[in-house]
């Protein structure tokens, strides 16, 4: 019998967290620290491939994450998240943090993630995800950059094994 996969809209898995910034999540210069915002990353992240997935996830790869503009304590920070792109028990998280200044409504890009989480069952296996479908144009390019990420991923996991 030929196993016909679900499939569900990318905007399904969108979610949205925000915070302010406390002084115990800065360094001394009063910004907040790159480890707390990963953890946040994270955390976003895992949630928008759960409820993609509905099922558990582990976090199995972050790329490369370049920090471009610090957020104060006392300011807001928004993290924007969904998935890119399934493959067969793996998925590509999107995630976007903001600053905002809580007074001017000014916002800042701080940085842009992309992490892979895997479903994996109680015994630690892979189990398999329904499919992304993206409809907007944004989500169309999306999905379509997260191919050609998940090509150079699988690409660079194999070049120790092929000698490369
Ligand atoms: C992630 C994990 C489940 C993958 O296990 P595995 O035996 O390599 O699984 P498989 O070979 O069946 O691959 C499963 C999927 O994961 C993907 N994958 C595995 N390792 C990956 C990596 N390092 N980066 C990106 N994707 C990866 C595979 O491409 C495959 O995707 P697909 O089904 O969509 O094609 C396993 O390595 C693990 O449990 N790691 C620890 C995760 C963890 O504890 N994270 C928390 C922080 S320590």
């Amino acid at each position: 019998m030929t196993h016909i996969r679900p499939s569900k809209p990318m905007r399904e898995s969108q979610i949205s967290m925000m915070e302010i910034v406390m002084p115990n999540d800065a360094n001394t210069h009063g910004n907040i620290f790159g480890g707390r915002v990963m953890s946040l990353i994270d955390i976003a992240g895992a949630m928008s491939a759960v409820r993609h997935a509905r099922h558990a996830v582990v976090t199995a790869s972050i790329d490369r994450l370049d920090f471009r503009a610090p957020i104060r304590v006392g300011q807001f920070i928004h993290l924007q998240a969904n998935v890119n792109y399934a493959g067969r028990t793996s998925m590509e998280v999107g995630v976007r943090v903001m600053g905002e200044h809580p007074l001017t409504g000014e916002m800042s890009h701080t940085a842009t993630a992309y992490l892979v989480y895997v479903a994996v069952d109680k015994q630690g296996q892979s189990a398999e995800v329904p499919e992304v479908v993206p409809e907007s144009e944004d989500e169309q390019r999306w999905y379509a950059e997260a191919e050609e990420r998940r090509a150079r991923r699988l690409a660079d996991r194999l070049r120790p094994l092929l000698g490369g």
